[in-house]
């Protein structure tokens, strides 16, 4: 992308950002908080991401890309990936008969194949579904996903695909998880934390970040518009000047 079509990119970020990205970030906090295990905390959590979901969609954020699962997220307890893994399965069950009916594009970012065959086919059947809906909302979960192992895997690929030719931005975008898909603009960390956590590094060049306190299981609609509200005080340069 050029920079003018950037500029008139930043035109239309006064209204509402095209793209928001939310690391999700607070459910074990919360869940201690509460004396209640971690796991129930990634339930909560779950439930907030239908909230903030359906919210953006009826507002008119055309992509939604959240943080479910890292590479690096492995490391924890097996009770609390496969509590995880059992939240994601039951959400794309859900999608497989909702997404029509919710028009609301569901895809799965990240390395897959290390997935449980199950939730590997559930992905698929999102996927085929998800190609046919007629819809501007479409909602990324990143799983199994890291930024650094994304552009790795791109250059792989471009390499096996086209070699002996020029490696550009715009040919390696082509090849990582968010190909066709605008950079967001806004990227929110609940939580407190202010870190990027691997996500979407490459994609986040040009990105706003907000961060506030609130834990991800305590995250409302309300947050989605003091987020929004701040973003659209931000002066979006892209390295250019006034
Ligand atoms: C970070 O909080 C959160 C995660 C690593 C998992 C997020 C997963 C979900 C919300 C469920 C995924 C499923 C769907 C359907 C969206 P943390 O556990 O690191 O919190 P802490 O920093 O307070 O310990």
């Amino acid at each position: 992308m050029g920079i003018f079509d950037n500029k008139k990119t930043a035109g239309q970020d006064l209204l509402l950002p095209r793209h928001i990205a939310i690391i999700m970030d607070g459910n074990g906090r919360w869940a201690k908080k509460r004396g209640l295990p971690r796991t129930a905390g990634h339930a909560a959590g779950a439930e907030t991401f239908r909230r903030i979901a359906t919210y953006c969609r009826d507002i008119g954020v055309e992509y939604l890309t959240v943080y479910a699962f890292s590479t690096e997220n492995w490391k924890r307890s097996v009770q609390e990936v496969s509590s995880i893994m059992g939240l994601l399965r039951r959400y794309l069950e859900e999608a497989v008969d909702s997404m029509t009916r919710e028009r609301v594009r569901i895809k799965v970012l990240g390395d897959t194949s290390a997935l449980s065959p199950d939730i590997q086919e559930l992905i698929r059947r999102t996927e085929e579904i998800g190609s046919k809906i007629d819809t501007k909302a479409q909602a990324n979960l990143c799983v199994n996903y890291g930024g650094r192992d994304e552009i790795v895997r791109a250059v792989r690929r471009w390499a096996a695909e086209e070699p002996g030719t020029q490696l550009t931005e715009d040919v390696l975008s082509k090849y990582l998880y968010t190909a066709g898909m605008p950079d967001p603009d806004l990227i929110i960390r609940p939580s407190g934390e202010i870190r990027i956590s691997n996500f979407l590094l490459w994609q986040s060049a040009y990105s706003e970040f907000y961060f506030t306190d609130v834990l991800w299981p305590d995250f409302t609609t309300g947050d989605i518009d003091r987020a929004i509200e701040e973003f659209r005080k931000r002066d979006r340069r892209y390295g250019g000047a006034k």
